[in-house]
């Protein structure tokens, strides 16, 4: 199963000048307990912005840059070998961005963990529409916003509609 992890807000709004928008603990909670034990794939602005590999999973980064090296990362040069060697590493791969990744993935993947802030926030960097006709929302869980989490969200899982 190849699945894309993503918060996003009311307009699919996910990044500014290469930062998320928002500080809530309890997605962070939720991003490390799907993905900890299972290789994750990400571009190479989304692995700058992070700053450090990832522990406890295997941190694969897409670049076209020759010669850029990291310590503690695998680097690859496309989308296809990224997934390549992530399903050599275990069936259950997570694809966490950034935009440019998620465009490029949406089509591939089986699964999209979704969780939706409830905000309308300043953004440079979007999630690609989910289209209905081809994902059907099958769960979803919803949080108020507390003194730790800024603003209200819900977990979602959308899974491919079959045939
Ligand atoms: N809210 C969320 O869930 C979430 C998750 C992740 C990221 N973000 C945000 O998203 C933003 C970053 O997203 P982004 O769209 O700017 O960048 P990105 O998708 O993280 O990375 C883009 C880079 O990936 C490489 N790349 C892309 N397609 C490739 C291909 N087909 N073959 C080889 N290399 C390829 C290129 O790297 P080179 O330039 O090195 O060649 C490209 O510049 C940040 O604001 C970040 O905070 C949000």
């Amino acid at each position: 199963m190849t699945t894309i992890v993503v918060a996003m807000g009311e307009k699919n709004e996910i990044g500014f000048e290469n930062q998320l928008l928002w500080h809530l603990p309890k997605d962070l909670k939720h991003f490390k307990d799907t993905t900890s034990g299972h290789p994750i794939i990400m571009g190479r602005k989304t692995y700058e912005s992070i700053g450090k590999p990832l522990p406890n999973r295997t941190n694969i980064v897409i670049s076209r840059k020759k010669n850029w090296f990291v310590e503690g990362i695998l680097i690859v040069g496309s989308i296809k070998e990224a997934i390549k060697f992530a399903k050599k590493i275990d069936e259950e791969v997570f694809i966490i961005g950034g935009g440019n990744i998620y465009e490029q993935t949406i089509d591939l993947v089986d699964k999209l963990e979704v969780t939706l802030v409830k905000a309308d926030l300043q953004a440079d960097t979007y999630f690609p529409k989910i289209d209905a006709k081809i994902w059907k929302k099958v769960s979803e869980t919803c949080h108020e916003k507390d003194e730790k989490n800024q603003y209200d969200f819900c977990f979602q899982t959308y899974e491919k509609v079959v045939g």
